[in-house]
């Protein structure tokens, strides 16, 4: 299959939205990170998202909606504090989970009673669909397992030949994916950090923060997100997070340098790749660095330690699952 890359431009989407009526599937950006988009109410639209990314079934995909309406038919109930939220954080980086109705099919649940919504603030993601007039079933539009793409090239790389079109509107603006929350008793428990921190959050009720989200799952214990069971985002390389700011991170990169090895670190410092000095910046910059180690054939990435603070929770989640949960203590 050839695969067409092109600008988010009112033809490309109204393309895009052809191929998603005739139960295709097509790459689009959010604000969040690139998404592999379909039918969220078409089955077999739905399977062959899992086909391309090579994505465990049981793993649920999240529902894209372009405006509130949208939501009613899929869920059983909205509560009260779900549409406080969405006032507030809509159309923005936050997911929220319902119990489904049967128009969403399994394929789309993961096999779950729930169904996992979001509005994404990405004008073209909006505009896409809008056009098409039905919620899109979006995963991140990587090979399972690999970096999320926060950018249209990133996307080619993983998918080139495996779907018909890619609309690039250049790079993501938050960088990592949405924060991903449920309801338990009146409470707002985060599955996944993301753009939407718990800090914000916590001006409308009391927040938890699953245990999944920094630790590593014991081999039978079930997960509330099967996403959070799967090795991640991951380079080809080892990551490894090195507990050690300032000097200390100066004196690890002096003592473990080598010629395949790269460091990673949080603003400039000789001798390293900067990802960023405030979580954003390093939320923005991850995905595509972890790409380039693989670009430049790094085989070590040491990187060092985010704040988990604010978005740097999603930073720091994020890179647990590159690593494989690795820390690395210097003292
Ligand atoms: O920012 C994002 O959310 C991006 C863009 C494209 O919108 N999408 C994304 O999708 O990250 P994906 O499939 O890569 O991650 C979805 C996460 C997974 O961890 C999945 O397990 C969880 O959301 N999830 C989806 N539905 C769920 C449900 N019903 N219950 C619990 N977790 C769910
Ligand atoms: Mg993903």
């Amino acid at each position: 299959m050839l695969t067409e890359l092109e600008k988010y431009t009112e033809e490309s989407a109204e393309k895009a939205a052809k191929i998603l009526k005739n139960g295709g599937i097509v790459a689009i950006p959010t604000e969040t990170v690139y998404g592999l988009a379909a039918n969220a109410l078409d089955e077999n639209a739905v399977r062959s998202i899992f086909v391309a990314k090579g994505r465990p079934q049981d793993n649920p995909l999240i529902v894209h909606i372009s405006n509130f309406e949208m939501m009613k038919p899929l869920v059983t109930d909205i509560p009260e504090l779900a549409k406080r939220l969405a006032e507030q954080f809509w159309a923005g980086p936050l997911t929220m989970i319902f119990d489904k109705t049967e128009v969403v099919p399994e394929e789309t649940s993961g096999g779950l009673s729930t169904v996992a919504v979001r509005m994404p603030a990405n004008e073209a993601a909006r505009e896409i669909i809008e056009k098409c007039g039905f919620p899109l079933a979006a995963p991140s539009a990587n090979t399972s397992g690999k970096p999320s793409p926060t950018k249209a090239e990133h996307v080619f790389e993983d998918m080139n030949g495996k779907i018909p079109l890619i609309i690039d509107d250049g790079e993501c603006s938050v960088g990592v994916e949405s924060t991903v929350i449920c309801f338990r008793n009146g409470k707002i428990h985060i599955l996944r950090p993301g753009g939407i921190t718990r800090e914000m959050l916590a001006e409308f009720a009391e927040v938890e923060v699953d245990k999944a989200v920094e630790a590593a799952p014991k081999a039978d214990e079930k997960v509330l997100s099967p996403g959070m069971k799967y090795k991640h985002y991951s380079p080809k390389a080892d990551v490894f997070i090195v507990n050690a700011h300032g000097d200390d991170f100066k004196k690890f990169c002096q003592d473990n340098g080598g010629e395949k090895t790269i460091f990673l670190s949080c603003g400039e410092r000789e001798g390293c790749m900067d990802y960023g000095e405030t979580s954003e910046i390093q939320a923005h910059r991850l995905f595509a660095l972890l790409r380039h180690a693989d670009e430049i054939g790094a085989e070590k990435v040491y990187v060092e330690i985010p704040s988990k603070y604010g978005v740097g929770l999603a930073v720091y989640n994020r890179l647990l699952r590159a690593a494989a949960f690795r820390i690395i203590e210097t003292s």
